[in-house]
């Protein structure tokens, strides 16, 4: 009888395990996230100066703040906006309104191709949770497309990412797949087809010129400006430049996906569920499912992981589960892949300075942000464990 009620309570230690497996907490979780924010706001208001506003990561256990030209400034503001979808809590969204009227002068920013980041995360957040209140917030949307379209050449047929360096001509970066979807809302806002045609053509571009056979993705393509033809391929922020950088899949991921919900197009899901193949099917991928900083790192027991990676990943296949026939696989990927964030790399309570994650890699070749929390890492964190709301 005492054997029987001790398998008894084995098997349902393990079936509450696997179900937990799947379910973080998600109000708990919510609830610790924003008292991290309003610890971080306390040492952004006794820190910041007129231009360094918006956290980026801790150096040496200080918050580094940056200016909103920084290609990360949009996370902050996105991450407040989404505690208030959450909570619906007045004071977040104030907080939420402050920080995201601070990067309005980025819709005109022709810098790089980060404006997309810049305003999607801040002002498309916005607008998505205060709707019709706010117009003036699809005006600014407007805006910046138009700037991230003035670094559009027809002859490459994409979107510069980076300006020119002694290295590279007309580089282009995966992580610019993200940007698309500013183009996307714009169109819709404004009817005008030419930000949605210069989307599809990066994308179809980035199609072409990216992916390698086993569906994994060089960092930077180079073009030239007179053929269009591809220069070199490389990587930036990967370990070489034909390994596979851990976040770029994860941007490649989340960017077909994306591509897909705005076009219906079917190459683009095939994409996105081949991209989903490499992950998911990596024998590089840790059992914890948090990526090294790249796939192919040699010695990998002495690499960082990338929290941000796994992250974006999470909620990409949220995303991508909406719309392929492999639901319940995408489903229970992502599920795993928040469980490990929320039990092993979540920061104790009034600790790392207010952010929710540990131990992302921002540029390891640069010898920058290694093993730390970073911003986007909680961003699309948040993002993910609100889409699994959603069955
Ligand atoms: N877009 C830059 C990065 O992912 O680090």
């Amino acid at each position: 009888m005492i054997k029987q009620g001790y398998r008894l309570m084995i098997v349902f230690c393990v079936l509450f395990q696997s179900t937990f497996a799947q379910q973080p907490d998600i109000k708990k979780v919510f609830s610790d996230a924003e008292k991290q924010s309003m610890l971080m706001i306390n040492t952004i208001n006794n820190k910041k100066t007129n231009r360094l506003t918006f956290p980026r990561s801790l150096d040496k256990d200080s918050l580094k703040l940056v200016p909103s030209g920084d290609w990360t400034s949009g996370f902050w503001p996105g991450i407040l906006w989404l505690e208030y979808e959450q909570s619906q809590k007045p004071e977040l969204k104030e907080y939420a309104e402050t920080f995201t009227r601070l990067m309005e002068k980025e819709q005109w920013n022709t810098d790089s191709h980060d404006v997309g980041f810049k305003i999607y995360c801040s002002y498309g957040n916005a607008l998505r949770l205060t709707g019709i209140e706010n117009e003036n917030y699809k005006a600014i949307i407007i805006q910046a497309a138009k700037t991230l379209c003035k670094r559009f050449n027809p002859v490459t047929g994409c979107i510069k990412s980076w300006n020119s360096t002694s290295k590279w001509k007309y580089p282009v970066i995966i992580d610019n797949m993200m940007n698309l979807e500013l183009l996307f809302a714009a169109t819709r806002f404004s009817n005008d087809s030419s930000f949605y045609k210069v989307a599809v053509s990066h994308a179809n571009t980035t199609l072409k010129n990216h992916f390698r056979s086993d569906h994994s993705s060089y960092h930077v393509v180079d073009y030239d400006t007179i053929t269009g033809n591809v220069i070199q391929k490389n990587t930036a922020q990967g370990y070489a430049d034909e390994s596979a950088w851990a976040r770029g899949q994860a941007w490649g991921l989340y960017g077909f996906t994306m591509c897909y919900r705005e076009t219906k197009n079917i190459v683009y899901l095939k994409q996105a569920e081949d991209i989903a193949a490499f992950i998911l099917d990596n024998p590089d991928l840790p059992d914890d499912k948090i990526p090294y900083w790249d796939y192919n790192v040699p010695d990998k027991i002495q690499e960082p992981r990338d929290a941000s990676a796994a992250a974006i990943t999470a909620s990409a296949l949220y995303e991508l589960s909406n719309y392929s026939t492999n639901k319940k696989k995408y489903r229970e990927a992502a599920g795993k892949i928040l469980e490990s964030l929320t039990r092993n790399y979540r920061s104790a309570a009034n600790t790392n300075g207010g952010f929710i994650l540990n131990h992302s890699t921002g540029h390891k070749p640069a010898k920058s942000e290694i093993d730390v929390p970073i911003i986007y890492a909680d961003y699309y964190y948040l993002e993910a464990l609100l889409r699994s709301k959603k069955k």
